[in-house]
């Protein structure tokens, strides 16, 4: 069989680090007899201002029919911040329905934490984000805007089966690792919101007697995350929560160029892209990490079952950010390019 792929290369450091990225997926192909057709889509920024639109009519349609995609990143300084994110990112994951956004914090050997005492023993967790409602689903609005009485509503929707989906996918994640899942939420103050979480936590971790469930509000899940990361397996949270706590999950595992997610719909188009961004000030240079945007093609692997391809990229990166000097643009002393090299040389050895 043949797998499908969209490729939405996108904007900034987008599409140099999605073409390391390809540049595995091939490699994977070769040493595990696997065949992909990959088709690029130019949604981004430059498109928007040249077409006035980010997608066409029937982007999402046509996307529902391939097996994965596989972004770059979204953000342009020329387009005002929200439109890209609204209009591209945002869409595909819900009108895609890519209810999971999963993201591993695991710090490689030879990568640098900035948690003192701390190594790749200690960190090493999954958070499973909601990514379908929230505080993102856009709903509320402004009244008198512009005027001193000006008043702003953003509502923040949680319904029974949207928490309940996300929690069920965090307890079968859980038991497949090491048993042990804590529910990040705020239930002192989103009592509302939090507490319909925590019910349905509650009640699903019933069906799941060997997994340990365990609650932390999100400003003690940050202080845990610093102070003890290795008390975490698998967190499962809101969208807003997610999203904040998973850029200090980044910074933890050795920062923004090795951090990846993976937009889940277990019953559709998945989505796999590095959570960084565009870095519009690195883009053409070669100087950006590539790391994030191969992990992520890992996990795309991984999530249309192809397990050994999957680890074998694993590998790879562990291979090739042992010879790095460090994680950040232009302190790698490798160019991108040069880490794409080294990621296919570790999965080459390891066969
Ligand atoms: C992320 C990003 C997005 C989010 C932005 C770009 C809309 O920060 O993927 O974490 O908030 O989800
Ligand atoms: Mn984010």
């Amino acid at each position: 069989m043949t797998y499908k792929i969209a490729v939405v290369p996108g904007d900034g450091i987008g599409p140099e680090v999605v073409e390391e990225g390809l540049k595995v997926l091939e490699a994977a192909a070769d040493l595990f007899n696997l065949d992909f057709e990959t088709t690029g889509y130019d949604y981004g920024g430059e498109r928007y201002l040249n077409t006035g639109e980010a997608m066409p009519e029937g982007a999402v349609e046509e996307l529902k029919q391939y097996d994965a995609i596989y972004l770059g990143a979204v953000g342009h300084p020329k387009v005002a911040p929200g439109i890209l994110e609204k209009d591209i990112l945002l869409r595909l994951r819900f009108e895609l329905d890519q209810y999971v956004n999963l993201r591993p914090v695991k710090l490689y050997p030879h990568v640098e934490t900035p948690l003192k005492d701390k190594g790749p023993e200690d960190i090493d967790f999954v958070v499973v984000r909601e990514n379908t409602e929230g505080l993102y689903c856009g709903t509320g609005g402004l009244l008198r805007k512009g005027t001193p009485h000006e008043v702003a509503v953003q509502e923040m929707v949680c319904t029974r089966m949207g928490c309940e989906r996300c929690v069920r996918y965090a307890f079968d994640l859980a038991q497949k690792r090491e048993k042990r899942l804590t529910l990040c939420g705020k239930t002192n103050v989103l009592t509302y919101a939090y507490g319909l979480w925590e019910r349905t936590f509650r009640e699903v971790a019933e069906e799941y007697p060997d997994v340990t469930a365990d609650y932390a509000h999100v400003d003690a899940t940050c202080m845990w995350m610093v102070k003890n990361p290795e008390w975490f397996d698998v967190i499962v949270t809101g969208n807003m929560f997610g999203d904040i706590i998973t850029d200090l999950g980044a910074m933890i595992q050795g920062g923004m160029g090795v951090a990846a997610g993976g937009n889940i719909n277990p019953e559709g188009t998945s989505m796999f892209e590095p959570i960084g961004g565009s870095a519009p000030k690195y883009t053409g240079k070669g100087v950006a990490n590539p790391i994030a945007a191969i992990a992520a093609l890992g996990m795309l692997l991984e999530t249309l079952g192809e397990e050994d391809a999957g680890a074998s990229v694993e590998q790879g990166i562990i291979h090739a950010v042992s010879k790095m000097d460090g994680m950040g643009a232009g302190k790698m002393g490798k160019s991108t390019s040069e880490v794409g090299d080294l990621v296919v040389e570790g999965m080459a050895a390891r066969s």
